[in-house]
């Protein structure tokens, strides 16, 4: 597949958008777990930027963890089928655990992580937290607890997320 020149991508949110969510999205956070520690469970390599942004505006005792899966090919459309890079945990048992992804799709993605940490750990509290959310190509019965945009289906690029691997570097989102 060709590559994508930056001055093809449109921009949908720019910095100030995205850092302004994560503001509140922090909030959100903030305000539900009170001065409970929480484990944030990063989803790599998307959720790279959000998770590292949205972390610092945390006022709890955060512990990160970092995971890596991986769904889409290398094309447009999610394939469904979900594949577990790297997803060495902790004990998670009696623990607040917050997911942190860059988008929910199809919701194969979060729905395997949701259930790999149900089946292993009796943690106190798991919430999903996502910055965008594509509820239009949903495939499976997920919501994210906390979400920062709606977007219709488009293939957003930038701010942690990639085509073929590129343009994660790009410091806005962007649809081609
Ligand atoms: P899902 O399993 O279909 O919900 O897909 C989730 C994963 O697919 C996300 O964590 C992203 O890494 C990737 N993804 C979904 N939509 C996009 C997009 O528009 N651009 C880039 N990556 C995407
Ligand atoms: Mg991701």
């Amino acid at each position: 597949m060709e590559m994508i020149q930056e001055s093809d991508i449109k921009l949908l949110f720019s910095e100030q958008d995205i850092q302004s969510k994560i503001k509140e999205i922090a909030n959100t956070i903030n305000t539900t777990y009170g001065k409970d520690s929480l484990y944030v469970i990063s989803v790599l390599k998307g959720s790279v930027m959000f998770t590292v942004d949205l972390v610092k505006h945390l006022k709890m005792p955060v512990r990160m963890e970092f995971i890596r899966l991986s769904s889409y090919g290398s094309n447009y459309t999610s394939s469904g089928k979900v594949n577990a890079v790297d997803i060495t945990l902790p004990d998670l048992n009696g623990k607040n655990v917050l997911i942190v992804e860059d988008i929910i799709d199809t919701g194969h993605t979060a729905k395997f992580l949701l259930d790999f940490i149900k089946l292993n750990f009796k943690t106190k509290s798991l919430r999903f937290c996502s910055l965008l959310d594509k509820k239009e190509k949903r495939q499976v019965d997920i919501d994210a607890d906390i979400y920062g945009f709606d977007i219709d289906d488009k293939f957003l690029v930038g701010y942690g997320l990639d085509f073929e691997e590129y343009y994660r570097n790009i410091p806005y989102i962007g649809y081609v």
